[in-house]
């Protein structure tokens, strides 16, 4: 049997992850914590699910382009999570491995919102899926960005220049959906999550970040 526990430790970078509904301002967020990050250190990657390697940018574009019932919740489940293991082993691991900072846009806990409290995949073929894939490293922070889905959604059409439409034109249920399942995920593991108002301007949310990435992890930002 695997030893999780050693296996986690042995990853050394500091991996946080952005998570949230459609409009949530997580890419800003995202990019935003990067660039302050970036100015006092140099190992830092900033990338997104799915996504981030050359094979998960494929699989993206099928899954976020076309009909919203292109796939059935279990395909498209398997999909996320083949995305999802090319990007770790091929990025997110070797990154922290080598001691450098990982921010992700989007990651497991999307899987667990949309796939299996939204749409039915059972919860516990998606964490063994992931545990076989991480070895049972979990972010080390994650920021919720909350706000009504009928605000994200209003935002999320003004602000795209692409045709990745297919989550964001499922019904405004599903999003609400969404809402309180990714706040009832948040609350259960309150150790890792921080939720923040995403009707805040983008300055106060990054500066809320700053300083509690600055609280959370003192042995590294002071
Ligand atoms: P994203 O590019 O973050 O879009 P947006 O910035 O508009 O929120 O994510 C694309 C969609 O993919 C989003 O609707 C959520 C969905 N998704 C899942 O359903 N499962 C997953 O595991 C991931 C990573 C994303």
């Amino acid at each position: 049997m695997q030893d999780y526990t050693s296996l986690a430790q042995e990853h050394h970078g500091l991996f946080i992850t952005f998570e949230g509904g459609e409009g949530c301002g997580k890419s800003l967020q995202s990019r935003m914590l990067f660039d302050w990050i970036a100015s006092f250190k140099d190992a830092v990657i900033l990338t997104r699910e799915p996504g981030g390697t050359n094979l998960s940018e494929n699989i993206r574009n099928w899954l976020l382009v076309g009909n919203i019932n292109s796939w059935d919740p279990i395909t498209e489940a398997l999909l996320f999570l083949a995305a999802r293991s090319d990007h770790w082993f091929k990025k997110i691991l070797p990154a922290l491995k080598a001691g450098s900072f990982v921010i992700c846009d989007r990651f497991q806990d999307s899987s667990v919102v949309y796939q299996g409290m939204c749409k039915g995949v059972p919860l516990d073929i998606l964490d063994k899926i992931y545990l076989k894939i991480t070895g049972g490293r979990y972010p080390d922070r994650t920021y919720l960005l909350d706000i009504p889905p009928e605000v994200g959604i209003k935002r999320s059409i003004s602000r795209r220049n692409n045709n990745e439409t297919r989550f964001e034109n499922m019904d405004i249920e599903f999003h609400k959906k969404v809402r309180s399942s990714f706040l009832k995920l948040a609350r259960h593991h309150s150790g890792r999550y921080l939720i923040l108002d995403g009707n805040l301007s983008p300055d106060e949310i990054h500066k809320k970040i700053k300083e509690d990435l600055i609280q959370q992890f003192r042995n590294i930002f002071s």
